[in-house]
């Protein structure tokens, strides 16, 4: 096990309160079990997502002091147009307030009730964006992705039998865009080899269909492709990310992953009648073209992380933590998704409560836990977010895995604090019988995993310890 040592010092602090396991039961029932209503102040290590969470550079904070506030034509935009050209490569640059958004217009642009657009694994914001507009959200990874033990290097690969297979039955007319989502974060955080990129554009160009990438995560997935991919270890991350984008027609961004900013994302692409389009949608919805949606500070501080997400001192750290999380957990015989992912840990829930049936929601029940016990924050990537109702027979459909995601913020805890999560899960793995399930008492019709309410099939024995 490599110890990742950081590339950086810490010249701010912002102080944690501990909190009492007492105190954390009361919040838990209160938030009806659901982590997302839960006060961040009364969490100690906060891993429920790597979005948004970073902390920014004292470079980007200079660069926050530089905020040209103009309404049109902002020097910012310039910088970060510049900035986003540089490394992606297409013509139209399209800032929005983060990544939804981006989505949102490129698919009410676009997309029409009735098509169907594959992506290896949409994230729950692209596929709720798709199906809103009517269409069809569909997952075409590779089979390996859904085995968790699997140590396949590019878990995150699109099956390309299955799209070929995909567009001759739709048809291309119904097919607005085939996407990537680079790495796969619904699929454990895995990467897409450069070579499954190159064969998913050679088949697209083939029926003229235009190639998305949903960036979020971009640099830590060409740092893979540098990692474990023949030919390219001699390259800069810089150079394989150009490569990457080369194979695309556009891409959608949030800048809150590996843009290092708190806020921000944006849209780019080649096609002038879409961008066209976009950008009218663009100033009904969020604002100027110069702005999309920001200050011109965050426009700064986002062209700013976009140069520095790809220092390789940054990312080998940063995946190096990732790495020494899971390598931790595996030690201590905890089941985790293997190969470990580039921004997050996840726990495999069915065998790490293999008691619990999938009803009782056994991530959602491993996340509750982990909280109560610890003041640990993940999130449930399972049949609370990703569960369907079968319309004919009213039952739940599962999707393949039930896992808690336990995503690290870029540049925010240290090593000890990440021996901590690693020790507080060993001991509940050891305990893991006494881990209660849930039941679910409400439930949103759309997203529903951010408001649902639950209550606990049983009153928990738990772990009888201090907190
Ligand atoms: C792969 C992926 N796509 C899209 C999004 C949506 O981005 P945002 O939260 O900025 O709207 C996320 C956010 O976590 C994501 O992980």
């Amino acid at each position: 096990m490599k110890f990742p040592s950081e590339p950086f010092k810490i010249k701010v602090v912002e102080p944690i309160r501990r909190t009492t396991r007492e105190e954390r039961d009361r919040l838990l029932r209160e938030a009806g079990y659901n982590l997302f209503q839960v006060p961040a102040e009364s969490v100690y290590v906060d891993l429920l997502t790597d979005s948004g969470t970073s902390a920014m550079s004292d470079n980007q904070w200079a660069g926050m002091m530089l905020g040209d506030e103009s309404y049109a034509g902002s020097r910012n935009y310039y910088h970060f147009e510049e900035t986003v050209r540089s490394i992606f490569g297409y013509q139209h640059v399209i800032p929005t307030h983060q990544g939804r958004m981006a989505e949102n217009l490129l698919f009410s642009t676009v997309v029409k009730p009735g098509m169907c657009v594959p992506n290896n694994i949409h994230f729950d914001t692209t596929r709720a964006n798709v199906e809103h507009q009517g269409a069809q959200a569909l997952d075409l990874v590779i089979k390996e992705a859904y085995d968790p033990h699997c140590e396949a290097p590019f878990k995150g690969n699109m099956d390309l039998m299955r799209l070929e297979e995909t567009i001759n039955r739709v048809g291309r007319a119904h097919i607005p865009l085939v996407m990537l989502t680079i790495t796969n974060n619904s699929g454990g955080g895995q990467p897409v080899s450069m070579e499954n990129i190159r064969r998913t554009r050679a088949l697209v160009d083939r029926y003229g269909i235009p190639l998305f990438f949903d960036a979020c995560r971009f640099a830590e997935n060409c740092f893979f492709i540098k990692e474990r991919e023949p030919g390219y270890a001699e390259k800069s991350v810089l150079e394989i990310a150009q490569e990457l984008f080369g194979y695309g027609h556009g891409c959608t961004m949030s800048a809150k992953k590996d843009g290092l900013v708190n806020i921000g994302g944006f849209l780019s692409l080649n096609d002038d009648r879409w961008a066209q389009d976009i950008t009218n949608m663009l100033i009904l919805v969020e604002g100027f073209p110069t702005y999309g949606g920001l200050a011109g500070r965050d426009l700064e501080a986002m062209a700013r992380g976009l140069r520095e997400v790809l220092d390789e001192a940054y990312l080998s750290f940063r995946i190096g933590q990732v790495r020494y999380l899971g390598e931790m957990l595996e030690q201590a015989g905890v089941p985790i998704l293997k190969p470990i992912g580039g921004h997050a840990v996840y726990l495999n829930a069915r065998e790490f409560l293999p008691h619990l049936d999938r009803d009782r929601f056994p991530a959602q029940s491993l996340a509750v836990a982990l909280y109560r016990e610890y003041g640990i924050r993940g999130v449930e990537i399972g049949t609370v977010m990703f569960g369907k109702k079968d319309a004919a027979t009213g039952r739940t459909i599962h999707p393949e895995l039930e896992l808690v995601r336990l995503a690290i913020p870029r540049r925010v805890y240290t090593n000890m604090q990440i021996a901590y999560v690693a020790e507080s899960i060993a001991e509940l793995y050891r305990c893991r019988d006494s881990v209660r399930g849930l039941a679910m008492t409400y439930e949103a019709p759309v997203l529903r995993h951010f408001t649902a309410r639950f209550e606990e099939a049983q009153q928990p024995s738990l772990l009888r310890r201090a907190s």
